[in-house]
C-alpha cells in the first residue's frame, strides 16, 4: 500500500500505549505484525514495564520473525490466531489486527474473552478496522480457513469504493493479490464491527457489561473493555475524547475519498463520472 495513505495501528501508538498503562497491563498479545510497526512500540513498552509481547501471525512481513528472535520481549508465533489462542495464560490486553472478517473477529474476541474468564482477568481489547472499508465487508487473507457457511462471495481480483456496497473489478481499494474482499458490504455474519456487535450483544444477555470506545480515525479502531474491570473508568475517560468523534469522521471520510481519487487516476477511472 502507498505511503499516502497511513494505515498502521501504530499510528494510535500513543493512545494505545496509555491505555496498557492505564490498565497496568504485562502480558500483551498482537494478532496480525505485519511488518511489526506496532510491535516495536509494544515491545519499547514490555522493555519498560518488564511486560511480555506473543505477536500471532502466520505470514508477516519477510524479516519480521528474524527480528522478532532478536527482541527479548517478544515472542513470534507464525500460526493462525484461532489455532493459539486458547494456548495462552494470563493475557492483560489483545491487540486485534489480522483477518478482518467477521467468522475470525468474532471467534478471536470469544476466545480471547475465554482466556480472561478462566483466569479471572478483565478482558481489555483494542481492535484495528472497526470503520470503512472492512467494519461492513469482510476481508480474506486465506479464505479456506473460513467455514464456507460464514464465507461471503469473494474475490481477489475486486476492489471497494467509498459510495457502493458492490465491489468493483480491478478498481478501487484493494488487495492486489494479497487479500480477497467479499463482493458486497452489509448484511449479518459480514464484517469487523459487525463481529464486535454480535460479541457484545451475546455477552451482555450473559449479564456481563462491556464498554466499547469506537475511534473513527486510520481505518477505526474500537476499544472494548470489561465495565467492571478496576482500571475501567480511567481507560473510558481516556477514550471519551476520541469516542464517536465527528472531527477525527470528517478527517477520515476527507482522506480516503482523496485516496480513491487517487486510485480513480491510477487505473484510468478519473473523469468517467
Ligand atoms: C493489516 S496487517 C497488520 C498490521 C499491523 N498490526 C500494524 O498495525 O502495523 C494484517 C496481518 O495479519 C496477518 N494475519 C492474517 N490472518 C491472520 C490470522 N488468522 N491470525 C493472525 N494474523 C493473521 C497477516 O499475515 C498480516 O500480516
Amino acid at each position: 500500500m502507498s505511503e499516502l495513505l497511513i494505515h498502521s495501528m501504530a499510528e494510535f501508538g500513543e493512545l494505545i500505549v496509555q491505555l496498557l498503562e492505564l490498565a497496568g497491563a504485562q502480558s500483551l498479545v498482537e494478532i496480525g505484525a505485519e511488518h511489526g510497526g506496532m510491535t516495536a512500540l509494544l515491545g519499547d513498552y514490555c522493555a519498560r514495564r518488564g511486560g511480555n509481547l506473543v505477536a500471532i501471525d502466520p505470514a508477516p512481513a519477510p524479516g519480521f520473525g528474524a527480528w522478532a528472535a532478536t527482541q527479548p520481549h517478544i515472542r513470534h508465533v507464525a500460526a493462525p490466531s484461532l489455532e493459539v489462542i486458547g494456548d495462552l495464560a494470563g493475557i492483560d490486553a489483545w491487540l486485534i489486527d489480522g483477518d478482518h472478517n467477521y467468522y475470525t473477529v468474532f471467534e478471536e474476541l470469544g476466545l480471547a474473552d475465554a482466556v480472561c474468564q478462566r483466569d479471572e482477568r478483565p478482558l481489555l481489547a483494542v481492535l484495528h478496522d472497526v470503520g470503512w472499508p472492512w467494519s461492513r465487508r469482510d476481508l480474506y487473507y486465506a479464505p479456506e480457513r473460513i467455514p464456507a457457511e460464514f464465507r461471503q462471495p469473494y474475490s481477489y481480483e475486486v476492489g471497494v469504493l467509498l459510495d457502493s456496497p458492490d465491489a468493483q473489478v480491478n478498481r478501487g481499494f484493494r488487495g492486489m493479490g494479497q487479500f480477497a474482499c467479499a463482493l458486497h458490504a452489509g448484511g449479518p455474519r459480514n464484517g469487523v464491527l459487525t463481529a464486535i456487535e454480535d460479541f457484545c450483544r451475546i455477552a451482555e444477555a450473559g449479564s456481563r457489561r462491556l464498554l466499547y470506545a469506537h475511534i473513527p480515525a486510520v481505518f477505526g479502531l474500537g476499544v472494548l473493555f470489561d465495565a467492571e474491570a478496576p482500571w475501567a473508568n480511567a481507560v473510558a475517560e481516556a477514550v471519551m475524547p476520541f469516542h464517536d468523534n465527528a472531527l477525527l469522521a470528517r478527517l477520515e471520510a476527507n482522506r480516503l475519498r482523496n485516496y480513491l481519487t487517487v486510485l480513480d487516476w491510477q487505473d484510468g477511472y478519473a473523469g468517467r463520472g
